[in-house]
């Protein structure tokens, strides 16, 4: 049997993650570290990430995350196996700051480099987590993706379908921002959802009507824009149950949309081991509902939400991943801000 330890480094987005996992052959993985530094109040003012602040914030945070990782699990570069890094898709300035951090490290120590593509982190975390067999299929639901891939090996991936426009924690984002409430968005509109009637407003359920599982979110912003102000046109302001019933409303549309493109991801996979969901929206609960109840008497599968969201532990673990194929990189790996699986 053979034990690998390895750093992942995560910084394509908002989150400047480094972790440390080891495993070996046979026995479940362990998480020794799972630092993240989070951007959020660096770009709360602008209501997004700012490309420029954030490739600057990951560039002066990463050495010092980097660090944490093998401060808490008291190692250092010596008792690595090999360094990950993400190498897309992101915010390129982000991603070249981690992949340079990386092939620095790796130049300095002669350590092997793996490159990870974020979405495959994602898409293993549920066997760093559970143990899943392949295949699996697995719902990708944040801020910024939104697709159903079927999970056939550590680089075997197939796309369902996902999202033609928004992602739904971004429509989630924006529904909070129309309504007033603070952000992030999701959990703001579960919150008054719970006071809320979801059958007051009629929301669309975009794409249902179409085969496949392509899904859309932008239409329903319009929706809950022309809803709000037909209210407001109306009484002149929304009340604590108007803005209740319109959370609510708009929630079960996400939520009916997102299960109906499930059932038909899950008709499409037979043989699978497991359903299993990730990203910052998994944390609702009304969709963890819907989606449970779609699978039946299938496994349904939640990571816990740290590792739902972006971090580097997925990255660390997609990469022993690989490593244990015997794929690495060298020099040459470049950051790719699309990179499609
Ligand atoms: O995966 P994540 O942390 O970040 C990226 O997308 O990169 O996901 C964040 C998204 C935000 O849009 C947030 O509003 C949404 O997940 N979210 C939720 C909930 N908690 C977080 N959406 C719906 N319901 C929630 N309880
Ligand atoms: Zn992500």
């Amino acid at each position: 049997t053979r034990t690998l330890t390895i750093l992942g480094i995560e910084s394509s987005c908002d989150d400047t993650g480094a972790a440390l996992v080891r495993a070996t052959d046979g026995a479940a993985p362990e998480i020794l570290a799972n630092i993240v530094a989070s951007q959020t109040e660096l770009h709360a003012a602008f209501g997004g990430v700012v490309p420029e602040i954030a490739a600057r914030a990951h560039a002066e945070k990463l050495d010092l995350v980097i660090e944490q990782a093998l401060g808490q699990a008291r190692l250092t570069l010596r008792d690595l196996d090999a360094i990950a890094v993400t190498a897309g898709p992101g915010l390129i300035g982000g991603v070249l700051s981690g992949v340079m951090t990386a092939k620095g490290l790796c130049a300095a120590t002669g350590l092997p480099l793996v490159g990870v593509n974020h979405l495959a982190g994602h898409a293993l975390t549920p066997r760093l987590t559970d143990g899943l067999e392949f295949p699996y299929l697995i719902l990708l639901v944040s801020g910024g993706h939104c697709q159903f891939l079927r999970v056939d090996g550590p680089e075997s991936f197939s796309r369902l379908g996902g999202t033609i426009d928004d992602a739904p924690g971004e429509a989630f984002d924006k529904c909070a921002k129309l309504l007033g409430l603070p952000q992030p968005g999701g959990p703001a509109v579960e919150t008054e959802a719970r006071q809320g009637d979801p059958a007051r407003f009629a929301f669309p359920r975009p794409l249902l009507d179409r085969p496949g599982c392509d899904l859309s979110f932008s239409g329903l912003k319009t929706a809950l824009m022309r809803a709000r102000d037909a209210v407001v046109a109306e009484k002149g302001g929304l009340t604590r149950q108007d803005r209740a019933d319109l959370c609510a409303g708009f929630q079960a549309a996400i939520a009916d949309v997102l299960a109906e493109k499930a059932r038909r991801a899950l008709s499409q996979c037979p043989g699978i081991t497991a359903f299993a969901v990730a990203g910052g929206v998994a944390a609702n609960t009304v969709l963890r509902q819907r989606l449970t109840a779609v699978a039946g008497d299938l496994p349904f599968v939640a990571p816990p939400l740290a590792l739902c969201t972006d971090n580097a532990a997925m990255i660390a673990w997609a990469g022993l991943e690989r490593l244990r194929l015997g794929a690495r990189d060298d020099m040459t790996l470049s950051a790719r801000p699309r990179w499609p699986l």
